[in-house]
């Protein structure tokens, strides 16, 4: 199955908050975790997804004029934050060589189609995963990336000095589980989930991390693909979007943030950054017009304390 998602693709969302909420740090690069919504080109490198839809135009074919693995026709949010930032785009991890210098300043380890839960979890559910990629493959690739940045000491002085984008991930994973038709199982997902993100958050924060930007759930029942698929649901009238996958995205956001003001109490030496994807583009959804044909700038970064 293709994985997800055309007219978010489209969104083109900007981070500037980033650096004043870092007190005016200039980041020296981003490394980044998810699916989709930030794959710039792994997903490409992979055997069981390097033929799909984003191989082909029209993928591609209004910015870059050629398809890079980007599920969009033009450029993602991840491409806006490295403009907005002024530092490298982050070479995705599966096509950059294997040395220090490919990835000191950054790397993008996000597969379009990943889940945040690994294989054995869907199994255990009768589920199949669309793509061979986990939070645990990606965290595995991070940890790759450290043992080669030199020192305990470079390595930390890198990671300071880095942005981290983890997220959004999960889309997939609810993709995956309701493609029985059943949001009871997909909400039962949500602390597990939560957990995965968590301990990638744990892990990078541990690593040295001090600025971690975490973009939550998007709007599920406005997503093209479940509004055509999943047919039980009852529709918001004036977004027409399937408001019981809505608050599955609303209740995963909840969850998410909870767990979020966990970390920033036991973690006070990072920021942590919830940046609010359900709003932003709900907004779009319920006045297109408002935003024209190109949506930019649009601030979306919410810091809860
Ligand atoms: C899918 O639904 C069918 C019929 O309701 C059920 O028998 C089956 O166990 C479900 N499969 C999964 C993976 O949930
Ligand atoms: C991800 O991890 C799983 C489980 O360890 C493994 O089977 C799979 O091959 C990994 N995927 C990639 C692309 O390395």
């Amino acid at each position: 199955m293709a994985p997800f998602s055309r007219f978010l693709m489209a969104v083109a969302l900007l981070y500037p908050v980033i650096s004043v909420a870092a007190g005016g740090t200039r980041y020296s690069g981003i490394f980044s975790f998810g699916d989709s919504l930030t794959d710039t080109g792994n997903s490409l490198r992979l055997p069981a997804t390097g033929s799909g839809p984003s191989s082909r135009p029209p993928y591609g074919e209004t910015f870059f004029r050629r398809p890079t693995g980007r599920a969009s026709d033009g450029r993602l949010v991840i491409d806006f934050i490295v403009d907005a930032l002024g530092v490298p785009n982050p070479r995705p991890y599966l096509a950059a060589g294997k040395t220090a210098g490919d990835f000191r300043r950054g790397v993008n380890f996000a597969v379009g189609g990943a889940t945040a839960l690994g294989p054995d979890f869907f199994s255990s559910r009768g589920l199949k995963p669309f793509v061979p990629v986990s939070l645990a493959n990606q965290t595995s690739w991070f940890k790759n990336v450290l043992q080669l940045l030199g020192s305990v000491h470079e390595r930390r002085r890198i990671m300071a000095r880095s942005l981290f984008v983890v997220g959004e991930i999960g889309v997939n994973d609810y993709l995956v589980a309701l493609g029985n038709n059943t949001a009871r199982e997909a909400r039962t997902l949500v602390p597990h989930i939560v957990a995965a993100v968590r301990s990638v958050l744990t892990e990078v924060i541990a690593a040295g991390a001090r600025t971690v930007l975490v973009p939550g759930m998007i709007p599920l029942g406005c997503e093209p693909q479940l509004l055509a698929l999943y047919t039980s649901g009852n529709h918001d009238p004036d977004s027409g979007c399937i408001t019981e996958l809505n608050e599955l995205a609303q209740m995963h956001n909840g969850e998410l943030n909870v767990m979020l003001r966990e970390l920033r109490l036991a973690h006070p030496g990072s920021t942590i950054l919830y940046a609010d994807l359900y709003s932003a583009v709900a907004d779009i959804i319920v006045s297109p017009r408002k935003y024209g044909t190109h949506i930019t700038n649009r601030l979306i970064i919410v810091q809860i304390n």
